[in-house]
């Protein structure tokens, strides 16, 4: 399974980059927005961070417009993955960008039908939105299976299942069960699964426990 960072910002990504477990990072319009940086810079600055997968999202919405900024985008380092929305406009660019052999992140999809269009469009990842689901009193984790059985029947299908507006731990943890190949979480969701008071506290008695020896390893 790999993990994702869902953010812009440069600071986090090199703080939990350290840590060995990012294999790649989303943004989307909203978040570098929230980043006030230009898009190239920053996602050129991620891009050399991680050597990942690392998705920017085209801002335009027709196909001519989208192949033009997705071709932008790719053509910034080796590791960018193209993210277009889950429209027909979008589909149409994604089946082109894939077929340059371009990476290319279908995002935006909220049904299982949506999942298997992008998988025909040669998507390399799909990303379903738990938490906007969750938000509207839907199952977001039952479309995770929903789309994770249906990719099982097809062996032909080489898009990952990328879970993604993850709101908690307990998301990355069902994700798992469900064999989802990807989560995109935000580093505040990363720096939570590592918690538990059974931790903090055995570590504490085994910290006082060990001065009481007077010993030292080194
Ligand atoms: C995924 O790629 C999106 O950037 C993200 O997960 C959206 O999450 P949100 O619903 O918390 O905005």
């Amino acid at each position: 399974m790999k993990f994702f960072l869902d953010t812009a910002e440069i600071s986090e990504i090199k703080a939990l980059a350290d840590t060995g477990l990012v294999d790649g990072v989303t943004t989307n319009p909203s978040l570098i927005a929230k980043s006030g940086r230009n898009i190239l810079d920053v996602v050129c600055e991620i891009c050399d961070l991680i050597p990942g997968p690392v998705s920017a999202e085209v801002a335009a919405t027709d196909f001519e417009t989208m192949l033009e900024e997705g071709r932008k985008l790719a053509a910034l380092r080796p590791n960018v993955a193209v993210k277009v929305p889950l429209t027909p406009d979008g589909l149409r660019a994604c089946k082109v960008l894939s077929d340059e052999g371009r990476l290319v992140n279908v995002t935006l999809c909220f049904s299982a039908n949506q999942a298997i269009l992008a998988a025909k469009a040669g998507a390399a990842f799909v990303s379903p939105f738990v938490g906007r689901l969750d938000d509207i009193g839907q199952d977001g984790m039952q479309l995770i299976s929903d789309i994770v059985e249906i990719f099982a029947q097809y062996p032909d299908f080489t898009t990952d299942v990328l879970v993604a507006s993850v709101r908690s731990p307990m998301h990355v943890t069902d994700a798992a069960r469900l064999g989802a190949h990807v989560v995109t979480m935000p580093p505040a969701i990363l720096r939570q699964m590592y918690n538990h008071p059974l931790t903090d506290k055995g570590l504490a008695a085994f910290i006082a426990d060990w001065a009481k020896t007077g010993q030292s390893i080194l």
